[in-house]
């Protein structure tokens, strides 16, 4: 068992002690993320006492401590989870050997595209978010957005750990570009489209951790399945703190329409933005931009790049172990989506050139479950209407469906049938701007705004009413 030593300057289970020259390194990196967190962390209410969740541990039991924290002097450390005794690796070409504790040679830059990719979108979204402290709907969705803002800073802290330990000088430079680039950058943006969109509101922050942080939970989870041990711990770990960031936006936008319910019976009406609520068609709308942009985070339907990840054993697929099969899926078939003669059709391919439609299916899965509660709270509710995901095609940008124009039902449609109908679809100007209107910052212990139900209960048994954050 690794030890914890929670007092270092870097709080970690990795024996950063016993390695002075990457400890001196990481201690080097730790004032420039400091600065960062300075200059592009949430801009208000910086430095007021936050009851947190700080990781201190990985144990099954109490890895985490709360308390009142300024976010400054919260301590950002590097937690993988225990090794898991004589593991070999899952799938692809060196299926049944031993994992590796060191990076081979071959699989260098790879496995360092792999990290850097996963390991950019953490900062991304914590500047993403920066303003919207400034119009939390209560204390304790404040709380609760720096609660994911520090977790996405720490899993910053663990990729760049992997890139200063295991990729010498290359892993360092690395680990200084994660910090150089910056979401909605026109010279140096983040690398993956949907970090340089604006988290400009609280519906879209609750429904960009439903969507957004759920993709992360599948890249993680099929980087938890990784020959490459030390980032298979590191991944299993950072899964459990990335939990808390789906449940704030299913719980989020379960408040939301439970808000809405509640005016549309009180007044009577299907209308409720003019008693300060957000219509369902509205929440339809943003659910089917946020959906449709984290679908392709996933990538293209078949990749050769996945297909090598896979092969060489660095990312496998969700619950890879789980899976009755040959574990190396060049002989085994599926179909893709693509397009013939113009219409929606779908054509075979190996499952290993096709793993990242295998992981967005997987994902589109777990996305319906949050729609499924919603959905029966509307029903419940005497409410005819339904929250659906869009077809998969829906306002695609990557793969098959990138550049055509397909309803949420799923038919193709010419440019003018569609500019007559993206405004039913995608949030316009005016949902925007009314979306907004509601935006106010409400920071009195257990009062809500009004476009928002109060959550069912506190954080870490403290009641709702409780100072989240001391103001
Ligand atoms: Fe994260
Ligand atoms: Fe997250």
């Amino acid at each position: 068992m690794s030890l914890v030593d929670i007092n270092a300057k870097i709080p970690n289970n990795v024996d950063l002690a016993e390695d002075r020259r990457l400890q001196r390194a990481l201690e080097s990196w730790q004032p420039k993320f400091i600065r960062w967190w300075e200059d592009l962390g949430p801009a208000a209410f910086k430095t007021n006492p936050v009851f947190l969740r700080t990781a201190i541990d990985v144990g099954q039991q109490g890895w985490a401590n709360f308390g009142h924290v300024s976010m400054p002097e919260y301590r950002w450390g590097v937690f993988l989870a225990e090794p898991e005794k004589d593991r070999k690796i899952a799938f692809g070409e060196h299926k049944g050997e031993d994992v590796w504790q060191e990076v081979p040679g071959e699989y260098r830059s790879m496995l360092r595209r792999l990290i850097v990719v996963q390991g950019d979108t953490e900062p991304a979204s914590v500047e993403q978010q920066r303003q919207l402290s400034l119009t939390a709907p209560s204390l304790y969705d404040m709380r609760n957005l720096f609660q994911v803002n520090v977790e996405e800073g720490r899993h910053l802290w663990a990729m760049v750990y992997l890139l200063h330990r295991y990729f010498g000088k290359d892993g360092r430079d690395e680990a200084d570009a994660m910090l150089e680039r910056h979401s909605g950058d026109a010279d140096n943006p983040r690398i993956l489209g949907a970090f340089n969109e604006e988290t400009p509101d609280w519906l879209s922050f609750f429904f960009f951790t439903y969507f957004t942080d759920r993709d992360g939970k599948y890249q993680l989870a099929s980087m938890r399945e990784s020959a490459f041990d030390p980032l298979s711990r590191t991944c299993d770990f950072m899964l459990k703190e990335e939990a808390y960031h789906m449940f704030v936006g299913a719980s989020g936008i379960g408040r939301v329409v439970a808000r809405t319910i509640e005016l549309m019976q009180r007044h009577d009406t299907e209308d409720v933005h003019p008693h300060g609520g957000i219509n369902l068609n509205l929440l339809q709308k943003y659910l089917n931009f946020h959906y449709s942009v984290s679908l392709d985070l996933f990538g293209a339907e078949t990749s050769t790049n996945a297909a090598n990840y896979y092969a060489g054993g660095l990312k496998g697929r969700f619950h890879e172990e789980r899976r009755d099969d040959d574990h190396r899926l060049n002989t085994l078939l599926r179909y893709v989506p693509d397009f013939v003669d113009g219409a929606i059709g779908q054509r075979e391919v190996t499952q290993l050139a096709a793993l990242n439609e295998t992981l967005r299916d997987d994902y589109i899965i777990d996305c319906q479950k949050g729609l499924d509660r919603w959905n029966r709270a509307l029903s419940e509710a005497g409410t005819s209407f339904e929250l659906t995901l869009p077809h998969v095609g829906f306002n695609r940008d990557v793969g098959t469906f990138a550049g055509r124009r397909i309803s949420p039902q799923g038919h193709v449609l010419t440019e003018t049938e569609w500019q007559a109908s993206c405004s039913d679809w995608l949030p316009t100007d005016d949902d925007k701007a009314h979306v907004k209107s509601l935006m106010v910052g409400v920071t009195e212990p257990g009062k809500m705004a009004g476009w928002i139900a109060p959550p069912t209960s506190g954080i870490n048994q403290k009641p709702v009413e409780y100072e989240y954050v001391q103001v």
